[in-house]
């Protein structure tokens, strides 16, 4: 029998036993000892003393090359010089002032000209709010209240958006037209899913049955263009391209969550796809480190913002280092850099899916641009297509294990098979990836 889940988990715990420590100490006053529940590395957190370039130095005295980089944010790696520099000068100018400073007007300026569909920009704290932020634009701007989202897709963790049948696909309702939206947590009121509609990725027909059919009382319909909550889902540019014609035609809002994909191109992912939506939120990269969260679109949809028809403000919104920290950051993602991710990210998917095809393993590693994800399949062929297909076709244990032994063998990926590719990764880096990925698969195979 090849490394099963209670060897890796082993190995796991007799490398990780400071963190270990370090959790079971900060669970007598955190719950579940640290605030980002996604991070949820199997039997406990792994604690990281520093972070430099590609690589984090955990407590325990190990050193990860991060494909995690904070769930995507920092795609430059850590310590970048330019990032940094800008937030000490910004530091030394004062911070947290309640009037508005020159960097905001500058990041949203560059974001108007990267991205097609920016005419405007608002800021927030994180992207979380911007989902909200976004539907309350979208419901001011229709007089309309429900929401259209994908079964599975992830728009933050707050109420609005919380409604899904992830993550009990497996157990979901067969009946696609009919998917019961369910609360993702205790706490949220179920009478809010009456505001919800759920369609399925990359499935025409019933997205396209159930706009026309909410058409009257849908405000917006809101995907995320390529999806990472459960494995990592593409949507088709095809699905794309119908879904913005159909709302279009009946005056729905199109608001893409551009949250992590933004840093797949210089005008988002939505470039790739040449579809220009209403609104689109995002956040993550975009505030270099420091939160942030953004919502931009056309002039005719924000002008219920610009107007007060719609109104939104907090604190800290438009926060002086997390502009500070985007402009710095977006000044260094031109082409040459994209292309770097995404070539990194290409390698990746080509030679371990060849391998692996080869072997008659079933394992797939899937994704555009510098965010992947991989699965362990039930059968050799099988694809992903739709979060439902992840939870019903991915076997959990396997991702654990590989999940836990990477992360004793040198690697950090997302436990729940994510891949986010930086800059300061050298192609040597990714040469090491591929080959202890190989090593490691094998050893469950053999
Ligand atoms: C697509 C998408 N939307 C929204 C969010 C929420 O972002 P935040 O956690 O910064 O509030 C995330 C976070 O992972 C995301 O992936």
């Amino acid at each position: 029998m090849g490394l099963t889940y209670e060897q890796s988990l082993e190995h796991f715990l007799k490398t990780f036993q400071k963190s270990k420590e370090m959790s079971d100490e900060a669970a007598k006053y955190i719950p579940g000892s640290y605030s980002r529940r996604s991070f949820n590395y199997g039997p406990h957190a792994i604690y990281v003393n520093n972070a430099k370039g590609a690589y984090v130095y955990t407590v325990d005295g190990k050193k990860l090359l991060d494909f995690n980089n904070n769930f995507t944010v920092s795609v430059l790696g850590y310590q970048n010089e330019a990032v940094d520099q800008a937030l000490i000068e910004t530091m030394k100018k004062g911070f947290s002032i309640g009037n508005p400073t020159e960097e905001e007007g500058e990041l949203a300026r560059m974001l108007c000209e990267r991205i097609d569909s920016f005419e405007k920009v608002k800021f927030f704290c994180s992207a979380s709010e911007a989902c909200v932020g976004a539907l309350r634009i979208a419901r001011g701007y229709t007089g309309k209240t429900k929401v259209a989202k994908m079964e599975g897709g992830y728009h933050g963790f707050l109420d609005d958006f919380s409604f899904s049948a992830h993550p009990n696909a497996s157990k979901a309702d067969d009946d696609l037209e009919h998917i019961v939206p369910q609360p993702e947590s205790a706490g949220i009121p179920a009478n809010r899913a009456e505001d919800v509609v759920l369609l399925t990725q990359n499935n025409i027909e019933v997205s396209e049955k159930l706009i026309r059919e909410h058409a009257d009382e849908l405000a917006c319909v809101v995907m995320e263009l390529q999806s990472g909550s459960g494995g990592i889902v593409t949507l088709d540019k095809a699905f794309v391209k119908r879904i913005r014609e159909i709302t279009k035609e009946l005056g729905i809002v199109l608001i893409f969550d551009e949250t992590i994909t933004i840093r797949a191109y210089k005008g988002g992912l939505q470039s790739w796809y040449g579809v220009k939506p209403d609104l689109t939120i995002s956040g993550k990269t975009l505030g270099g480190g420091i939160p942030l969260g953004v919502v931009g679109g056309s002039n005719e949809v924000m002008d219920v913002v610009t107007k007060d028809i719609v109104q939104m403000s907090g604190t800290h919104h438009g926060h002086r280092l997390a502009c500070a920290a985007g402009i710095a950051i977006l000044k260094q993602l031109d082409d040459v850099a994209y292309k770097r991710l995404n070539s990194m990210g290409e390698r990746i998917k080509n030679e371990l899916n060849i391998w692996a095809k080869e072997k008659k393993i079933p394992f797939i590693v899937f994704g555009e641009s510098s965010v992947l994800g991989y699965a362990f399949t039930r059968e050799i062929g099988q694809t992903i297509r739709t979060h439902r297909d992840y939870w019903l076709k991915s076997d959990a244990q396997k991702m654990q294990t590989f999940a836990l032994e990477i992360a004793v063998r040198g690697f950090l990926p997302v436990h729940r098979g994510q891949l986010g590719l930086t800059l300061p990764m050298a192609d040597q880096d990714i040469t090491d990836f591929i080959e202890t990925t190989k090593d490691i698969v094998s050893e469950m195979y053999a």
